[in-house]
């Protein structure tokens, strides 16, 4: 059961799933949709209603994908999909995902750690109550661990203390409001998994990029979604549409902000990885689900550069960044638990980028280009609701 299918990540991955031959059932209750119009925003690429790509994968595929369109923090509605489908995992995409539209306004703010932590907790008690052996595969984010100086470990540290050593769940220090209903979700599904012998992974998962996965571009209906704008945009993907565009690319102060990052199409394999290879009953695992770091100015350079074997002239401007984050810092973080599990990573290649650019040329005219700067500002949140997202 795919919670969020018919987002980014959770499209992609019911596909490749159900290519393999899994059963998959998406859960969605379109939301993501519904943002995009509130806000006035959309993806770059065309994609089709969930309906008719449900109906699409059918005829190029054979397989047939089970649909519930509803909320998860309607328990009612959860329950009934879980008792119908009664599956032996839930991927849980389902959640308000953007850092800047939890930052917006309280009323965001509010929604987001609502719907995202009364969501996860309503997943928790359906497989508690209905499906006790369920395997909850659960997507967090690296941006739950923050920028510490030292090495990030893969959910937990071995800590001596005063002459005494435990291992202990890794600090968090989350930078918005959505990273923070992330860490919420992480302790209440640790504490689950400790009371209840619930068995779950968390995919402490790194900034996504890419379009295609070999399933989505079997037909133009099954073409997955990308973001561009400054709130749902993530940073790889961005670039590559500003450079597209002749926009200079948007380096957020200094620049030496440093993140994992992966390919979608990895982002499909760890979560059949994570499913293959289940937490025993009472176990909490946590992988580090990315395959490179790089800094923002790494981004901004290798853009530059794949932009200008394809003649695009790309340039690059620092604007003042509207987060309250660290620019320049340490960052090494552990990733081996996926590849120990069979992970073979697609890295950031030209190739990729090349790609990545041809798809943001190819659908250039959909650019709003008053989508593309920074207008959520992280200091200036207010309790008053906001209805323009270019109003900071
Ligand atoms: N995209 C990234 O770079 C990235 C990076 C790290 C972690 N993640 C995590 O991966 C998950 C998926 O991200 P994405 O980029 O695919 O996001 P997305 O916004 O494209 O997809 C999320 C989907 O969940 C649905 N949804 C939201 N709340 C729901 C609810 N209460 N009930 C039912 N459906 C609901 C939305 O309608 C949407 O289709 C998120 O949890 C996100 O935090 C994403």
């Amino acid at each position: 059961m795919i919670v969020g299918g018919d987002g980014y990540c959770g499209w992609a991955s019911a596909l490749h799933l159900s290519k393999l031959g899994y059963e998959v059932a998406i859960v969605d209750s379109l939301v993501r949709r519904l943002f995009d119009e509130q806000l006035g925003m959309y993806t770059l690429t065309p994609i089709a209603s969930l309906q008719k790509r449900v109906k699409r994968w059918k005829e190029v595929s054979g397989k047939q994908l089970a649909v519930y369109i509803g909320d998860v923090c309607d328990f009612e509605f959860l329950e009934d999909a879980v008792r119908t489908f009664k599956p032996e995992a839930v991927v849980h995409f389902g959640e308000q995902r953007s850092a800047p539209y939890s930052m917006m306004d309280r009323n965001r703010a509010v929604f987001t750690q609502q719907n995202n932590v009364i969501g996860t907790m309503n997943i928790m008690f359906a497989i508690k109550e209905f499906l006790p052996e369920c395997h909850l595969v659960k997507l967090g984010t690296m941006g739950e661990y923050g920028t510490p100086n030292i090495d990030i470990e893969e959910g937990f540290i071995t800590i001596t203390h005063n002459g005494r050593t435990d291992t202990l769940p890794y600090p968090k220090q989350a930078s918005s409001f959505y990273h923070l209903s992330k860490v919420h979700d992480s302790h209440n599904i640790a504490f689950a998994c400790k009371a209840w012998g619930m068995r779950a992974t968390d995919l402490n998962q790194g900034v996504v990029y890419g379009v295609h996965t070999d399933e989505t571009s079997l037909h133009e209906e099954l073409i997955n979604r990308l973001d561009y704008d400054a709130v749902f945009g993530t940073a790889l993907n961005r670039f590559c549409v500003q450079a597209a565009v002749g926009h200079p690319l948007t380096i957020y102060g200094k620049g030496g902000q440093t993140r994992g990052y992966l390919d979608i199409r990895d982002t499909v394999r760890c979560i059949e990885l994570a499913i293959a290879n289940p937490a025993k009953l009472g176990e909490f695992r946590v992988f580090n689900q990315f395959t490179e770091q790089f800094s923002v100015n790494d981004l901004a350079k290798l853009v530059t550069r794949a932009g200008a074997k394809l003649g695009l002239e790309v340039k690059a401007t620092n604007v003042p960044n509207p987060r309250v984050e660290a620019e320049e810092h340490y960052y090494n973080a552990k990733h081996t638990r996926l590849v120990e599990l069979g992970l073979e990573p697609h890295l950031l290649s030209d190739a990729l980028l090349d790609s990545l650019l041809n798809v943001a040329v190819q659908y250039a005219d959909r650019v709003d280009m008053d989508q593309i700067l920074p207008a959520v500002s992280w200091k200036k949140i207010s309790s008053k609701p906001k209805t323009v997202v270019g109003t900071a």
